[in-house]
């Protein structure tokens, strides 16, 4: 396995770590929170595809450390990578040179909880995990879920605007967060942790944030709106015989279970041999044998509501109907929470599983609904007449897999890989980003651009966009000290 350098990248007209500034740093937060030894965590993503060299490692506790580390950096021109739980896919959590890296993970307080709005305000570095842990004990729940729900931060979600497991359900960050506080570039502290569902008074401007993935300010509190958490959910996963199948199954799931669908996603067979590798459990539809079904497309179905009984016989009813008319050919339903995470699992799983062989390129992106999985066949057909994939070694690529929100119009296409070489990724891309663009997709459906896509903007925001995405990173960090080398 090689990690990605950098070998035609010039480093930025930045200042350069001195002894000097370390001691500022040990003033403003304390010897045991400024790291200089062991940091090779924060410098490599968990891909192991992106790496810097930085020198330190700052972990601030409150915002007012985070406002005097970032006017210290800002005065002296020193660069900064914000990290959160590093979970992210696009490399935009790792330094790329020697960027100091601000880590949120000492900022882990709940700051208040309302029972009965629930508005909740937390600081940036809270786990999603424990957090939505807090939530149901008040019998609310966090309105994000993803599978690095353990390691991700929610100041990471809200700086990546991530879109996760039940978008469909609870809408996106850019509607639940209420309010921020972000520390600016130059050490100014933004206030704007509002606990109003409606504010019409000029501007949106923590909707900046929201996305903006640590160039624009470090995130340091967060306040959301959370709904309250179901009473009632259900599974099923499911075998499907064509993606059209998949298709017509989500329309019908819109029309028949409409109000207590809370996710629908869909996973390809290749998808579900990478996972059982990695999970090594029996396949859900396997019926004792160890093999995973033909079955070319799978589905994955919750239902989350107030009332058991009526959930129960909605999606029982919705389910006999679908394999009646043959739509549906398998499929079983979760009797309870332990077998709800195992069919999660085995969708949950797939981004880990992706990476087994050695590593994986990721396309996350966002296409009409009929031509979703058109771009896995798109890739495997040209990676196939490249030569490149095979079952031995001496092909770097595996397969690719394709799975994702159904609900959102949000495909993954992962080429999972054996090594990573320049030769697969100039196979791929730009022809990834050129067949999205040609079907009027996104090239980022919810992990962000970081330093993976930063060149590739054009395929889908035009050159006016582009400008004021520019302007607004000069006006606000004219030194380009936050997060440099990606987005745009
Ligand atoms: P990091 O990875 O540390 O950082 C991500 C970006 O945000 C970086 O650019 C960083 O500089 C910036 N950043 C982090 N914290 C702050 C802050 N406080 N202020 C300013 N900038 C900050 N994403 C989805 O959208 N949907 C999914 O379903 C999903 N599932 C995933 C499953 C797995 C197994 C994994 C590994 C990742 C998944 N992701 C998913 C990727 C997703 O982007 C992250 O998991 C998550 O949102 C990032 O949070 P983090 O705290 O790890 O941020
Ligand atoms: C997912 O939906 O599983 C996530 O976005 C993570 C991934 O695709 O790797
Ligand atoms: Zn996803």
């Amino acid at each position: 396995l090689t990690v990605e350098t950098y070998p035609n990248l010039q480093r930025g007209d930045y200042g350069t770590l001195e002894e000097s500034d370390l001691t500022r740093f040990r003033s403003i937060l304390g010897d045991s929170s400024v790291f200089v030894d062991d940091i090779e965590g924060y410098n490599e993503d968990q891909m192991r595809k992106y790496r810097g060299q930085s020198q330190v490692v700052l972990k601030p506790k409150t915002t007012s450390q985070v406002s005097e580390i970032v006017k210290h950096c800002n005065d002296r021109k020193l660069a900064i990578c914000p990290q959160g739980g590093n979970t992210g896919l696009v490399g935009g959590s790792v330094p790329v040179f020697d960027e100091v890296v601000v880590s949120l993970s000492g900022m882990s307080q709940i700051r208040s909880f309302d029972e009965t709005s629930g508005i909740l305000k937390v600081d940036a570095g809270c786990i999603l995990e424990s957090t939505d842990q807090f939530l149901a004990e008040k019998g609310y729940i966090f309105p994000l879920d993803l599978g690095a729900k353990g390691s991700c931060q929610i100041g990471g979600n809200v700086a990546t605007n991530a879109g996760g497991l039940r978008l469909l359900r609870y809408g996106s960050l850019h509607g639940s967060v209420l309010g921020i506080e972000a520390v600016l570039p130059d050490g100014t502290v933004f206030d704007s942790m509002h606990s109003l569902r409606k504010d019409n008074t000029g501007y949106d401007l923590k909707q900046l944030f929201i996305g903006s993935e640590g160039t624009l300010g470090i995130i340091t509190g967060v306040s959301v709106l959370c709904p309250a958490r179901p009473k009632a959910v259900n599974v099923a996963f499911l075998g499907v015989e064509s993606y059209e199948a998949v298709q017509d199954t989500f329309s019908k799931a819109k029309r028949e279970l409409s109000e207590i669908l809370s996710a629908f996603e869909f996973m390809d067979r290749e998808s579900q041999v990478v996972n059982k590798k990695f999970l090594k459990a029996p396949h859900p539809l396997a019926e004792g044998s160890d093999e995973i079904p033909e079955y070319p497309f799978y589905i994955l179905i919750e239902t989350s509501g107030s009332n058991k009984e009526h959930d129960d016989a909605k999606l029982e009813q919705f389910l006999e109907t679908s394999m009646e008319d043959g739509t549906i050919l398998d499929g079983t339903v979760s009797q309870d929470e332990a077998q709800t995470r195992t069919l999660w699992a085995w969708r949950e799983g797939i981004s880990e599983a992706s990476q087994i062989e050695g590593g994986v390129y990721k396309y996350d992106v966002s296409l009409p609904l009929s031509k979703l999985y058109d771009l896995v066949i798109a890739a495997r057909e040209r990676l196939r007449e490249a030569n490149l994939i095979g079952e031995t070694d001496e092909y770097p690529v595996v397969d690719p897999v394709g799975y994702g929100h159904v609900g959102d119009g949000n495909l993954h296409l992962n080429v999972c890989v054996r090594r990573y070489t320049k030769e697969v990724e100039k196979v791929l891309e730009p022809f990834i980003y050129e067949w999205i663009s040609q079907h009027h997709g996104s090239i980022s459906a919810e992990h962000g651009l970081g330093f993976q896509k930063k060149n590739y903007v054009h395929y889908s925001k035009s050159d006016v966009e582009i400008a004021m995405m520019k302007d607004l990173k000069r006006h606000y960090d004219p030194n380009g000290i936050l997060n440099p080398y990606k987005y745009i």
